[in-house]
């Protein structure tokens, strides 16, 4: 590869897309072609690059379980076989990259896009899409991860500002991509269509490059969601390599003439096309093998199954072991749903129809099964009550990229046939089929068993039947809350924004970090999910490794009958610190498989991230000194073993000036006293005795008061020689747990 070869005209051209998917390519100078596919749950990759009759097909490929399901998972290992066998199938196929995967935070659950974002919390979301993206990369394929940053709405997607102070993206919404890009090198990451604070992603320098690649180290490239770029000179400049698609040579242009005007250098274009040419060493011109489609798909309900999430099971009505007739209910069971709408939306090779694959399974067991199509509350009441057990399939009718929901009810006939049905059923089981969050209520506390089955790809029907049926222990856990209602969401009053601003109001409160922390009552919590076994989560031992460190150890116990995962999940919670802390924070998990009787120990180590928030007023993290407490969940609500520590934290210099008020002036940990000594020097001792008291209210008052108006207000209390003093030790000083030494001050 030689890009000195290149004219400058090629250089630019090679900053934006051939056609829709491809890049340019420059035998002479060495640098393939590459080909960019969807993703990221399956391959798509159109067979014609022809739109003129809409959206082309595109090749057979496995859909295995969107990131709804995967997150659910909590499994890293699920997120891997995930990555390799997209990345055997993108080879196959001749993608090169595969635009995935998406680690947005789900913010509100409307947010139309759900389905292919993993989680609320920013630990989930990166650590299964750190396994996805090293797994997929092994293969020789790279990732995408996406929607780089803040794209937490499909509404005006293209256009809204997405007003979000920095700590809250630091701490909620960049996490996850900051892992991946860390631990996991994807070959590309992509800018999102939205604005941030005001400047679009696509030109966002700060974004691009600031936080990036100087703080995280990026080397790879930077490319614009399909469309993202708004200005390309001005995108270039901020740090975007290639934009997708190509624009018909019009972006070229305009980089020459900004380079031939002297907008611009030309080694910002050498920049990007050193960028862009080494992404190309991927570019394989011959699709590579073949893969093996039972075999995937055989992988997809495996992974599928490890996905669900069982959500009640009254009186262990599941699994379905003694039943001797089955009435399964609703059009879904015959045509499932198990993708959404829009870029991802894979041609699957094969789909299991749940109502076969229960067939299937009841058959081997002797049971029967019988049927009610559609959702008819007279019909589906009449089968059920042939039955021992009636299931019923729910979900939503589309979900797509491109909008938001509006509601997170299910269709109406649905919500009536359920009830019908779990009146005139012995038992009634409802399987949800769903790729955001819907309600249960109205109808939850009718029915036996809920099964939240999400959208679980083409072999997701089998899947479900392994659940339903006890081949497979379900051990998925919500990966997002499901409230009572849309209006105890915290972003609810500010979603999806209007006047072409959206603001993130409830800040780092995201989730269930909000729920905790308001004690808001919500219909199952973050982390919930139930098991055919019993766990127990004991003996759970603490040590601090450092400063800002500790390592945690628990101990886990299948205490029931059958073989199973159980998640576990640490959680750190805090009150030290100025800032305002969620109730408690996910830090770290684990799945386990164990075998019933049996036990392990589960380590984990807490660096400072665990302790840490960002703060803003030094522009980094910061660990306070003070208690911390570390949890063991069930759930973010349900804390079943706990342990206090007291960390050091960092040293801090808490810098008085004449803008800091006197409340801060008096309560500095180094100079406070001092302070407030000093104005009472001129005195007499019986009135210095009692001067706090007896001016309570008036001290109360001043607290608010910067220095700078307090002076003027009482002209002589202090002399400006002791404060210029105090301010010259609070400016060299740190503070700590361990106390501060404070020098001599010469009154
Ligand atoms: C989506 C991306 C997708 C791209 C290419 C965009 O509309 O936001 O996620 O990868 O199209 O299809």
């Amino acid at each position: 590869m030689d890009t000195t070869k290149l004219t400058l005209e090629q250089k630019a051209a090679l900053l934006s897309g051939q056609g829709q998917w491809r890049t340019h390519t420059y035998p002479e100078a060495g640098i393939p072609s590459i080909f960019l596919g969807d993703g990221p749950h399956g391959v798509r990759r159109e067979v014609v690059e022809d739109y003129s009759k809409g959206i082309p097909e595109s090749v057979p490929a496995t859909c295995f379980p969107p990131a709804v399901a995967i997150g659910s998972s909590w499994d890293p290992e699920v997120a891997g076989h995930l990555g390799a066998a997209l990345g055997r199938e993108a080879r196959a196929a001749g993608v090169d990259v595969l635009l995935g995967p998406g680690v947005n935070i789900k913010r509100s659950p409307l947010c139309g896009r759900n389905f292919e974002y993993f989680s609320e919390d920013p630990l989930v979301s990166g650590v299964l899409g750190s396994a996805y993206v090293r797994a997929l990369q092994n293969e020789g394929v790279g990732a995408s991860v996406k929607h780089f940053a803040a794209n937490n709405q499909e509404t005006d997607r293209m256009r809204i500002s997405a007003d979000v102070d920095e700590r809250t993206l630091r701490e909620i919404y960049f996490p996850a991509f900051e892992r991946v890009v860390t631990e996991a090198h994807p070959a590309t990451v992509m800018c999102s269509y939205n604005r941030i604070n005001g400047v679009h992603a696509s030109q966002h320098r700060w974004l691009l490059t600031d936080v990036l690649r100087t703080e995280w180290g990026y080397s790879g490239t930077v490319i614009s969601d399909w469309g993202a770029v708004v200005d390309r000179v001005a995108a270039l400049v901020a740090g975007l390599d290639l934009e997708m698609p190509g624009t018909g040579g019009l972006s070229a242009q305009n980089v020459v003439d900004a380079v031939r005007s002297g907008r611009i250098e030309e080694s910002t274009v050498d920049r990007s096309v050193a960028r862009v040419a080494e992404l190309a060493r991927l570019g394989n011109d011959e699709e590579q093998g073949t893969f093996d489609a039972p075999a995937h798909h055989a992988l997809a309900r495996k992974l599928a199954a490890d996905c669900v999430v069982l959500l009640k099971n009254d009186n262990a009505v599941l699994p379905l072991e003694e039943t001797t007739t089955i009435a399964v209910i609703g059009e879904l069971a015959v045509t499932p749903r198990y993708q959404g709408d829009g870029s991802s939306r894979v041609n699957s090779t094969a789909v299991d129809i749940p109502l076969e694959e229960i067939t299937a399974l009841a058959g081997e067991r002797g049971a029967t099964v019988v049927h009610a199509r559609g959702y008819s509350p007279t019909d589906a009441a009449e089968v059920a009550r042939q039955a021992d057990v009636a299931v019923v399939f729910a979900g939503t009718a589309i979900e797509a990229e491109g909008y938001d929901r509006t509601s997170l009810a299910l269709p109406a006939e649905q919500v009536e046939t359920i009830r019908a049905v779990a009146a005139a059923a012995a038992r009634t089981v409802v399987v949800l089929n769903n790729g955001g969050v819907v309600s249960l209520e109205g109808w939850h506390d009718d029915v036996d068993a809920i099964v939240e089955g999400w959208l679980l790809g083409q072999a997701g029907g089998g899947a479900l039947a392994d659940v339903l049926f006890g081949v497979v222990n379900p051990s998925g856990r919500l990966a997002e809350t499901i409230p009572l209602r849309l209006e105890d969401t915290p972003s609810h009053i500010n979603f999806p924004g209007e006047a072409g601003h959206v603001r993130y109001g409830e800040g780092v409160l995201v989730g269930y970090r909000y729920y905790e922390t308001v004690g808001r009552e919500v219909r199952y919590p973050f982390g919930y999910g139930l098991s055919y076994t019993r766990f127990e989560v004991g003996d759970l031992a603490v040590a601090v490794t450092g400063p800002d460190a500790a390592m945690a150890t628990v101990r886990v116990t299948n205490a029931g009958t059958r073989a199973g995962k159980h998640v576990v999940q640490l959680y750190v919670a805090t009150d030290t610190g100025e800032v305002r802390r969620p109730e408690r924070e996910l830090r770290a998990f684990q799945k386990v498989f164990l075998e019933p009787g049996h036990s392990t120990d589960v380590t984990f180590d807490l660096d400072r991230r665990a302790f840490a928030y960002w703060d803003v007023t030094t522009g980094g993290w910061v660990v306070t000194g003070g208690a911390y407490r570390i949890q063991v969940g069930e759930s973010s609500s349900t804390i079943v073993a706990e342990a206090g520590i007291s960390l050091v934290g960092d040293p801090v210099i808490q810098e008085l000036t004449m803008e800091s008020t006197f409340g801060e002036w008096s309560a500095h940990p180094v100079v406070g006293a001092e302070f407030r000594q000093s104005m009472t020097r001129n005195l007499p001792a019986e009135q210095a005795a009692d001067f706090e008291k007896a001016n309570q209210d008036g001290l109360a008052m001043a607290a608010h008061l910067p220095m700078r108006s307090f002076t003027r207000a009482a002209p002589g209390l202090f002399s400006e020689e002791t404060l210029e003093q105090l301010m010259k030790i609070s400016r060299t000083v740190p503070v700590s747990q361990e106390g501060a030494q404070l020098p001599e001050v010469n009154a």
